[in-house]
C-alpha cells in the first residue's frame, strides 16, 4: 500500500487536463487534497478533497490557501504559448506566490515545468538535464524562470522542488514528435506520487516522458524519487511514423510548433550546440 503524506497537499490547476487526472488518482491513493483553480472543478469531489478557486496573480489568497500543507503540486497558469502579458501574472507572480508560500510552509514544490523551457535545442541533440535552458517562447520561459526560482529558493531557504520538464501528456501520442516527447496520464500520476513522498529531492528536474525509444531526453534525478515510466510512446510508431508538419522549423527543433510561434526570423540558424 502506498504511504500517505501526513499533511496535505495542495494542487493548483486542479480543474485542467492534468489537474483532473491527478486529483482522481491522489484521492484513490487516499490522499487529504486541496484542490485549488480560477475556473470551477467540473468533477465530484472525494471526500478527502476541497476545492477553493484562487487566481494565482493574487499573493495573499495564495499564501492562505497553501496554510498547512506540506506539498504543492503546481500545475495551475497558462499553459500555451501567449503574449508576454498574458503570462506575466498567472505564470511568473504565479510561481513567486507559490515558492512563497511553500517557505512559509516548509512545503516541497513539484513544478510542472515544460520542455518548451529548453525548445530550441535540436531534435537530434540528446539533452540531460543540466543542459542550456533554451526557451521557445515567452511561454516557455516562464518555466524557465519557475525552475530558475526553484533553485533560488533551495540555495537561500532550503525550499525542496521537482521540476518536471514534461514533454506531452495527454490521452495518446497524435504526431510523430510524441512518439519522442509522450507522457501517459498513469506515469504522470506515479511521477507526482514519487516526487511528493520522495525522502529528500533538494533541487532537481526530471524529464516527463513515458519510456519513449525516440525520447530527446537522457540523464535526471529520478533515481532520487524512485520512478521509473511504465508506459511508452512505441507502440504508436506505426501509426505515427511520418505523421509531420511542413514547416522545416518546426520539424527542426525538440519545441516543435511552439518555436513558429510569431517567429519572425528569416533564416534558419546554425545549430549551436555542433
Ligand atoms: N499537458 C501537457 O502536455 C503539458 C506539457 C508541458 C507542461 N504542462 C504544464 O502542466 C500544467 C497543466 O497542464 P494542462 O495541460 O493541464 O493545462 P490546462 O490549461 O488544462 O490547465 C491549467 C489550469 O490552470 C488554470 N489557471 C490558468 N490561469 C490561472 C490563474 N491565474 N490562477 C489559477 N489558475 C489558473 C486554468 O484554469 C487551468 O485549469 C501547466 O502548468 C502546463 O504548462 C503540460
Amino acid at each position: 500500500m502506498s504511504r500517505i503524506p501526513y499533511r496535505p497537499v495542495l494542487l493548483t490547476g486542479a480543474s485542467g487536463a492534468l489537474g483532473r487526472q491527478l486529483a482522481r488518482y491522489l484521492a484513490d491513493l487516499g490522499w487529504s487534497l486541496v484542490l485549488s483553480d480560477i475556473a470551477p472543478f467540473p468533477d465530484r469531489l472525494s471526500p478527502n478533497s476541497r476545492f477553493e478557486r484562487v487566481d494565482l496573480a493574487d499573493g495573499k489568497a495564495v499564501l492562505r490557501l497553501a496554510e498547512g500543507c506540506g506539498a504543492i503540486l503546481h500545475f495551475g497558469g497558462v499553459s500555451v504559448e501567449r503574449p508576454f502579458d498574458e503570462i506575466l501574472m498567472p505564470n511568473i507572480a504565479g510561481i513567486h506566490h507559490i515558492y512563497e508560500a511553500a517557505r512559509h510552509e516548509k512545503a516541497r514544490v513539484i513544478f510542472a515545468s515544460s520542455n518548451h523551457a529548453v525548445g530550441f535545442h535540436e531534435r537530434s541533440a540528446k539533452l540531460d538535464d543540466d543542459c542550456q535552458l533554451l526557451p521557445d517562447g515567452y511561454y516557455g520561459l516562464s518555466k524557465a524562470y519557475g525552475e530558475m526560482m526553484g533553485r533560488m529558493y533551495w540555495y537561500k531557504h532550503g525550499v525542496e522542488n521537482v521540476n518536471i520538464r514534461i514533454g506531452s501528456s495527454l490521452e495518446e501520442p497524435n504526431n510523430e514528435r510524441m512518439l519522442s516527447t509522450y507522457l501517459s496520464f498513469a506515469d504522470l500520476c506515479r511521477l507526482c506520487e514519487c516526487a511528493t513522498l520522495a525522502e529528500r529531492t533538494e533541487s532537481c528536474v526530471i524529464w516527463g516522458a513515458s519510456d519513449n525509444r525516440r525520447s530527446f531526453w537522457g540523464h535526471d534525478a529520478r533515481a532520487r524519487i524512485g520512478w521509473q515510466p511504465q508506459d511508452s510512446a512505441d507502440d504508436f510508431a506505426a501509426q505515427l511514423v511520418g505523421a509531420v508538419s511542413r514547416d522545416p522549423v518546426v520539424e527542426r527543433y525538440q519545441g516543435g510548433a511552439f518555436t513558429v510561434i510569431d517567429r519572425t526570423r528569416e533564416d534558419v540558424p546554425r545549430p549551436i550546440f555542433g
